[in-house]
């Protein structure tokens, strides 16, 4: 069984960029029916890690939930109010890739608006290199061989609906400068050279 990890903030911790109205549905409820479904479709006594099951899925509703409640924790983690500054590795990487953070900023908001329908923006490293890319509804990057994740943001509606309606532009930009956890991706950015263990979900109970 797979517990719905709690936030790791306050409720109220990320506004006025995401409110926490949007946070409580989003949580409490969008995640909690992932969380729920999953555990429902796997066997009893089932104790493989959550990255096991998304890989060993194939296409179906296994993989749409598994998928569904790694992507949501891994983006709770993604954000913080605390507005930390990337590290000297990964600000270096920044402008070999993008020139500087708000080249980073521009191609991480057009890949968001340029999606089409339900999914998620990532920034990621492969090969050492940094690239922005996006997956449809529940897909991520642990199907990509040699994808790590640094940061990602949710483009369903239901992350932006209540406080940006249909303006999916505004609540990225919003997002870019306000909410991303530079140092969960510093360690990211780390772990994919090698140095620490990348980011995983709790383990199952
Ligand atoms: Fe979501």
């Amino acid at each position: 069984m797979f517990k719905l990890p709690d936030l790791p903030y306050a409720y109220e911790a990320l506004e006025p960029t995401v409110s926490a109205d949007t946070l409580h549905f989003h949580h409490d409820k969008h995640h909690a029916a992932y969380v729920n479904a999953l555990n429902g479709l796997l066997p009893e006594g089932d104790k493989r890690p959550l990255e096991a099951v998304i890989r060993e899925a194939g296409p179906g509703k296994v993989f749409n939930n598994a998928a569904q409640a790694w992507n949501h924790a891994f983006f709770w983690d993604a954000m913080t109010p605390d507005k930390p500054a990337p590290g000297a590795e990964l600000s270096a990487a920044i402008a070999e890739a993008f020139g500087d953070l708000a080249g980073l900023k521009d191609k991480f908001v057009a890949e968001g608006v340029g999606h089409f329908g339900s999914g998620w923006v990532w920034l990621a490293v492969e090969g050492g290199a940094l690239k922005v890319l996006s997956t449809h509804d529940a897909d991520d990057t642990l199907t990509k061989p040699g994808v790590t994740p640094l940061l990602v943001c949710d483009l369903w509606e239901h992350a932006y609906y209540l406080d940006y309606q249909n303006n999916r532009k505004g609540f990225l930009e919003a997002w870019f400068d306000a909410l991303p956890n530079w140092s969960l991706a510093d360690r990211q950015f780390a772990a994919a050279k090698g140095q620490g263990a990348v980011w995983a979900y709790p383990e199952p109970a």
